[in-house]
């Protein structure tokens, strides 16, 4: 057979071929063309082999295949192009399918997007119940859905409410699930994962099909059309056509020509041609990027973390606590509160249930690894000692005093401040150098970046790449900022959250100014957002940014902190809340001009990001687009506030 760079063939005694993938120069392997060329080379030579059965492996310890190679998505500049990849995409996956022998992929760790595609054109998939092992087509994320022929075979293999589920949500499934799906037919200890390739092959079983109503749904345009529009309006309630095609074109090309797999393979190529030139695809591949970039600033193998102190365990502390629980990292908690502590145990708790779902192993293990600490013994015996006190600058610098006498020497001493400037704190200490800021964001289950704050004129690069690595070891996404007043996130955040409560003080109800934000992509509006994280709270973040930045609070602010109105929390704020929830609104009538509305409230905050770029805060601007979209949600879909800004 003719040799290969990205792939291995090698037949066994049973006269089984083994391909396995090994993309050069690659840490894991992805579908570039010429991977795509070699394994159309390669699925000719098996045709002349004639083997008793084909396996599709990977010679990589990251995964089977993690996809289309995503960098080419940012490179193609005409339809035309694009439509060449996805056909040279789906020719090869049909080539697999159309072996006249038994073929199976033989999957360990990651196969998404088009490597599920791939394993789908097969005849049979099995998996490793290894805790890394995932399957998923997640393209809507990035603003496109599959196009190697994944629409039709996927909708084919598990019935379209299945296929569905996975290609609108684009979320991952581990090993069992896909297998109770239908889209593995074993799921195995990664040490069967031979034999059970070798017994499927030699003895094929019947092929699992989904019910027969599933198929006949299919076939029939009218039941298309009513479960497309009940498709439809489940996807409108996260994501709108004109910030999010992708599922909708999605739903568009089954209905009309899922009972014809011939034109729905052709209609997906020209789907996914159109969908990828768009901005929205092109923006959120930037954010995966973007990603990528954030998570590789932490280098975990630099650092290796076994024990987190916490000292403070209201909102944040105790957040952060069940977080590196639930990341395997021994923690202990300290308050000065007993019911503090007994709080942080029960929340915990909830949350460990939530995630581990039934498995009460999992939980217990998460449990025992929390411990409160009244007395503080964890000081002495943390990797990681995190302070979430109260925002108190004279109290923050007599524990920090206190904590350095008592922490390993090369333990990381770190504050979730979220206002006061980091050398205040570090001029308690006698190596101030040894502070640095993780300000982690409420809700921290949800939020995944955190700022590391470090003193410009005061930094110890050592001490910041620990905490980079930190980052990464609890799986969050490290921004690294200056220390200044509000830091990035907050900072940004703060003048859109003051302008929409400056308009609605001139008359303009919340209701149209939040419908506005929405409209242009914010996950909340400005009002419904100030009223979540507390008055009281936005009334003294923005004194303390009106003072040093020169920002003007509105007086409702402090009008109505004072008449008790503190927003959810206390039951009214610019909405009413019942038992933690928000009441319903009138509809409200307004006839100025929206599209104005818009950019009166996104200005300040796209102005706020210029002032900090320019000031240096974080290193570039592509860094500030991402920090600003993990630590607020800000529009993916528009890039980051700067690049938005550009174009
Ligand atoms: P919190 O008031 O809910 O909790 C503070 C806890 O610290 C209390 O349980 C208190 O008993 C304990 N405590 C106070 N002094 C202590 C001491 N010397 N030793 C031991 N325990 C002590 O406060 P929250 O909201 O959790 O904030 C904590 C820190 O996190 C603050 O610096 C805040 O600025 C920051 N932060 C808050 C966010 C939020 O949304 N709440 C977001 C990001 C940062």
């Amino acid at each position: 057979m003719s040799t290969f760079q990205h792939l291995h063939l090698e037949t066994d005694s049973s006269n089984i071929l083994w391909l396995k993938l090994d993309v050069q120069g690659e840490s894991t392997n992805i579908l570039t063309p010429e991977v795509l060329d070699e394994l159309s080379r390669a699925g000719i030579a098996i045709r002349s082999h004639k083997p008793a059965g084909l396996v599709i492996c990977s010679g990589k310890s990251t995964g089977f295949i993690a996809g289309a190679d995503v960098k080419r998505f940012t490179e193609v500049k005409s339809t035309e192009q694009a439509l060449a990849f996805i056909e040279k995409g789906q020719a090869v996956c049909q080539q697999f399918a159309d072996l006249p022998c038994p073929t199976l992929a033989m999957i360990d760790g990651f196969c998404l997007g088009g490597g599920l595609e791939l394993a789908l054109a097969l005849d049979y998939r099995i998996a490793s119940d290894n805790p890394g092992t995932r399957l998923g087509l997640p393209e809507v994320k990035l603003g496109i859905h599959p196009g190697f022929g994944g629409t039709v075979r996927s909708i084919a293999k598990l019935g379209v409410l299945n296929a569905m589920d996975i290609m609108l949500s684009g979320r991952l499934l581990r090993p069992q699930a896909a297998l109770k799906m239908g889209l593995l037919d074993y799921c195995v200890a990664e040490r069967q994962l031979h034999s059970t390739a070798v017994q499927t092959l030699l003895k094929p079983p019947a092929k699992t099909k989904p019910p027969f109503y599933l198929s006949a749904l299919n076939q029939l345009a009218p039941a298309r059309h009513l479960l497309g529009a009940k498709l439809r309006k489940q996807v409108a309630e996260h994501a709108r056509p004109e910030h999010y095609p992708a599922p909708y074109a999605l739903i568009d090309l089954w209905e009309k020509h899922g009972g014809n797999p011939a034109a729905m393979y052709k209609a997906e190529a020209v789907s996914v041609a159109k969908l990828v030139l768009g901005d929205t695809a092109q923006n959120l591949v930037r954010v995966f990027f973007l990603q990528n970039r954030l998570k590789a600033l932490g280098d975990k193998k630099l650092f290796q973390p076994q024990h987190v102190h916490v000292v403070g365990g209201g909102t944040m502390g105790g957040e952060i606590a069940a977080w590196c629980a639930m990341q395997g990292l021994r923690v202990s908690v300290q308050d000065q509160n007993a019911d503090a502590l007994a709080r942080v145990v029960a929340r915990a708790s909830e949350a460990f249930q939530h995630r581990y779902k039934k498995d009460a192993r999992a939980i217990q293990a998460a449990l025992d690894r929390l411990i409160p600490d009244p007395h503080g013994e964890g000081i002495g015996k943390a990797d990681v000692i995190i302070e979430a006190i109260f925002e108190n600058l004279q109290a923050k610098r007599q524990l920090f005093a206190a904590l350095e006498s008592k922490a390993k020497p090369d333990a990381i001493l770190a504050s979730n401040t979220s206002s006061i400037p980091l050398e205040d704190i570090a001029g308690a200490l006698r190596e101030p150098q040894r502070l640095v800021g993780l300000h982690f964001f409420n809700p921290v289950f949800k939020m995944p970046l955190v700022e590391v704050v470090y003193d410009p004129h005061a930094k110890d690069d050592a001490v910041l790449a620990r905490a980079l690595a930190f980052t990464r070891h609890i799986d969050k996404l490290p921004l690294p900022v200056h220390s200044s007043p509000g830091f990035l996130v907050n900072r940004i955040l703060m003048p859109y959250l003051l302008e929409g409560i400056r308009l609605q003080q001139q008359g303009i109800p919340a209701a149209i100014i939040d419908e506005a934000a929405r409209d242009f992509g914010m996950p909340m509006g400005p009002l419904k957002l100030a009223d979540t994280v507390g008055l009281d709270i936005c009334q003294h973040v923005g004194d303390i940014l009106a003072r040093k930045l020169g920002l003007d609070v509105p007086l409702t602010l402090n009008h109505m902190t004072r008449a008790g109105k503190l927003g959810k929390k206390s039951g009214e704020g610019f909405y009413r809340y019942r038992n933690g929830k928000m009441m319903k609104t009138e509809a409200v009538e307004w006839q100025g001009n929206r599209t104005m509305l818009q950019t009166k409230l996104i200005t300040p905050l796209v102005n706020e990001a210029k002032a900090c770029l320019a000031q240096g805060i974080v290193d570039d601007a592509d860094l500030l687009d991402a920090g600003v979209i993990f630590g607020t949600g800000f529009a993916p879909f528009r890039g980051g506030p700067l690049h938005y800004a550009q174009s």
